[in-house]
């Protein structure tokens, strides 16, 4: 393209989509996409995912280390308390529910929260975040109720977040096996470096702006197809290809038709996604109690169809779907789940960004027309359009 004389000369080449660009140093996750390893605060998430639960890493990324038992009781316990919400916001959701997608009202509700909160100083900003946490979870259960016309259930603070989360969706008790499986999901989802949330809630906090204004910010980002909306995507995909025989055409089809698929392809990672393996085990698990192999078998046959006409990796969306899927939560949840688990990663970065702020202001590079005549109003030809 080429450019005004006087930008040529003075503004770098940008990086499309900022590809490669460090922004910022961070102490929550790092990501080596070259070997496939996440660590949150060092701690490689492969241990993680073995034997802790969600309240287990939100202590790691608000504390950046391993939690004591009474630390832990007390982060379950602070968090089981925070799944309330304000009677207004309840208005708000039943107000919504139905006429416009769960994201959405998820994305209000956040920003509603805003309004019952004290503002309070940076050393006391970590519970009035554990208490976004919280009532995210809360929420979305009770977006699924409402719009069920089903009661709402209120919030079990003695149970586990996962436990508390499924039951007030569903009204029931959850198997051991369901609420390992959604303690593994917001686990391996919990952070992820600077993906674009993470990126638009720090961009928002780096003016100063308010911790609810940041998450808001982070919500709208999420729900995007190419972020957290794949999950639902992909999800369709392996409804529609239905059994394992129909996805060799499907995959073939796909790619004839030039079109993206869904939960593959990654940024950063260029070997695996390190949370590929735990998700894609513990849908198996998940299928085997439900008696439903087809669902994990279909899957597993679109992602050898798809390696194998192109080396693009199976990311993190991929198995999140059918894992979620088989829990009976709705596909238009699935971002809201996502949500749910990455509000830990968001809050612990605005946490950090305010600990030792500069505001984000990149620079664009102008490739437009300048020097351009200006004419007035009444002396333009009305022959321009
Ligand atoms: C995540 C994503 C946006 C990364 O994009 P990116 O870093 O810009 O990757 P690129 O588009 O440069 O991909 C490189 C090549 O792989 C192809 N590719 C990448 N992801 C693909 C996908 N999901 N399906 C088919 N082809 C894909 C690209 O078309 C490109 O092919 P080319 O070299 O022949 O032109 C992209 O992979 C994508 O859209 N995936 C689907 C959505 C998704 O699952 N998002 C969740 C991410 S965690």
């Amino acid at each position: 393209m080429s450019l005004p004389k006087d930008n040529k000369d003075s503004i770098p080449e940008p990086t499309k989509g900022l590809e490669g660009i460090v922004a910022a140093d961070t102490n929550l996750s790092s990501v080596n996409g070259e070997k496939g390893i996440l660590r949150y605060c060092g701690f490689n998430i492969d241990d993680l995912a073995l034997d802790t639960t969600f309240e287990e890493t939100i202590c790691i990324l608000y504390d950046y280390e391993l939690p004591t038992e009474d630390r832990l009781s007390e982060m379950t316990k602070n968090i089981g308390e925070a799944r309330v919400l304000p009677d207004e916001v309840v208005e708000v959701i039943t107000k919504l529910v139905g006429k416009t997608s769960p994201m959405s009202t998820l994305r209000t509700v956040v920003s509603a929260l805003g309004h019952y909160e004290k503002n309070v100083p940076l050393s006391e900003l970590a519970p009035k975040a554990l208490r976004l946490v919280g009532q995210i979870a809360t929420a979305v259960a009770m977006i699924h109720r409402l719009r069920e016309g089903l009661p709402i259930i209120k919030a079990d603070p003695e149970r586990g977040h996962a436990e508390d989360f499924l039951r007030m969706l569903h009204g029931d008790e959850p198997s051991k096996i369901q609420i390992n499986a959604l303690n593994l999901y917001l686990i391996l989802l919990a952070d992820h470096g600077f993906n674009a949330s993470t990126f638009s809630a720090r961009v928002t906090a780096g003016t100063l702006a308010n911790l609810h204004s940041a998450i808001t910010s982070a919500v709208g980002t999420l729900s995007g197809p190419l972020h957290g909306g794949a999950n639902e995507k992909a999800m369709d995909m392996i409804l529609e290809v239905g059994k394992p025989e129909n996805a060799s055409e499907y995959i073939e089809n796909a790619f004839n038709n030039k079109q993206k698929i869904m939960g593959f392809g990654h940024r950063v990672y260029k070997v695996d996604d390190a949370r590929r393996i735990h998700l894609k085990n513990m849908t198996e698990l998940v299928c085997k109690e439900n008696g439903n192999m087809e669902i994990y078998r279909t899957a597993e046959e679109i992602e050898r169809q798809v390696r194998k006409r192109k080396s693009i990796i199976t990311n993190v969306d991929f198995y999140s779907a059918p894992l979620l899927y088989e829990l009976g939560i709705p596909t238009d949840l699935f971002t809201p789940l996502f949500a749910m688990s990455r509000v830990a990663g968001w809050t612990a970065h605005v946490l950090e960004q305010y600990k030792n702020n500069r505001l984000i202001r990149p620079r664009a590079r102008y490739v437009g027309q300048i020097d351009r005549t200006f004419t007035p109003l009444q002396h333009r030809s009305e022959k321009r359009f």
